[in-house]
C-alpha cells in the first residue's frame, strides 16, 4: 500500500518550487505501472487526517504485504503515526518528495523514521518508485 497524508491532494499547485508540478494523480499512475511490471498489487490511498492514517495503517495488517509512507507534516509530529506502525509489524518505506534534511531544521526529525525500514528523501516522485523496488525486494527476501 501507498499511503499519503496531509497536503499531498495538493501535489501540481502546492509550491511547484518545492515540490514540483506532477500531481497525486500523476504519481498514482506512474507506481500503478510500476507495481505491474513487478507484479506487485497495490493500494493507493490520500488522507489529511492523522486518525484516517492511523486506521489504514491498522487495516494495513489483515491485508497488505508492507506500506510505502509519506506522512506529509504528521512526519515530523506524530508519535501516534510511530505508534501505528510499531503496532502493526509491517515493513514500512518513509518517503518524501523533497530532501527534508536540506530544508528547515523543524523538518529533520521524523518519527517515523525509528520504525521504518529506511527513508528515501529528494528524489521527487521517482522516489515512490524507489521505495517499490525497496520494498519489493525486502518482502521477496524475508
Ligand atoms: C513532505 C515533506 C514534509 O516536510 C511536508 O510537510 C510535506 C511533504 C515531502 O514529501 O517532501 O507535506 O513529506
Amino acid at each position: 500500500m501507498i499511503l499519503n497524508g496531509p497536503n499531498l491532494n495538493l501535489l501540481g499547485t502546492r509550491q511547484p518550487e518545492v515540490y514540483g508540478a506532477t500531481t497525486l494523480a500523476d504519481i498514482e499512475v506512474m507506481c500503478r505501472d510500476a507495481a505491474k511490471s513487478l507484479g506487485v498489487t497495490l493500494e493507493f490511498a490520500q488522507s489529511n487526517h492523522e486518525g484516517m492514517l492511523i486506521d489504514q495503517i491498522h487495516a494495513a495488517k489483515s491485508s497488505q504485504d508492507g506500506i510505502i509512507l509519506n506522512a506529509g507534516a504528521y512526519t515530523h509530529t506524530s508519535v501516534a503515526i510511530m505508534d501505528a506502525i510499531a503496532s502493526v509489524e509491517l515493513p514500512v518505506v518513509e518517503v518524501h518528495l523533497s530532501n527534508i534534511h536540506a530544508r528547515e531544521t523543524f523538518r529533520h526529525k521524523s518519527y517515523i523514521a525509528p520504525v521504518a525500514l529506511g527513508q528515501i528523501c529528494g528524489f521527487g516522485a521517482t522516489g515512490y518508485i524507489l521505495a517499490l523496488h525497496a520494498l519489493k525486494e525486502h518482502i521477496s527476501s524475508s
